[in-house]
């Protein structure tokens, strides 16, 4: 009797260890950055909203960055949108979407910057420190 109880402990501790890390894998700490290297001493304005948080209208000067961290995953699900404004230029992107960055990035450090494209949103590419993954701004 003892012994069966004993095996009942170990097996509701199993389980709550698997709980917890399934919770924590379902979960995960997201940080977005944006650095503005537009280039030609541009300023560039960007306001990031989700559907329940403001991020502001932040104003960043040639190579200036604002960053913002939000735990997404399973019981959060979390989508930021943003719109990106300098002289001659409006559009928007979405900077984070579970459904298509989730698996993509915890670091998720983005530069607008002048390309053969004209200005447009690229991510951070981690292994080499280059923000090099290009995206098209969103259709208008
Ligand atoms: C990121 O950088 C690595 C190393 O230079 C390269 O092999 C890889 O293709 C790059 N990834 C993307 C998505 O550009």
């Amino acid at each position: 009797m003892g012994s069966l109880f004993g095996i009942r402990a170990v097996m509701l501790m199993l389980l709550l260890l698997f709980l917890t890390i399934a919770c924590d894998a379902a979960s995960r700490k997201k940080h977005v950055r944006v650095t503005n290297e537009l280039g030609g001493g541009l300023t560039l304005k960007v306001h990031c909203k989700s559907a329940d948080n403001d991020i502001g209208l932040q104003v960043l000067p040639p190579n200036a960055f604002f960053e913002f961290s939000f735990s997404s995953g399973i019981f959060a699900i979390t989508d930021f949108y943003c719109s990106f404004q300098w002289p001659g230029g409006f559009k928007w992107y979405d900077i984070y979407e579970d459904g298509k960055d989730y698996l993509e990035c915890d670091k998720c450090w983005w530069a607008v910057r002048t390309t053969e494209y004209g200005p447009q949103p690229c991510r951070l590419n981690l292994s080499n420190g280059k923000y090099e993954i290009c995206k098209p701004w969103n259709p208008k």
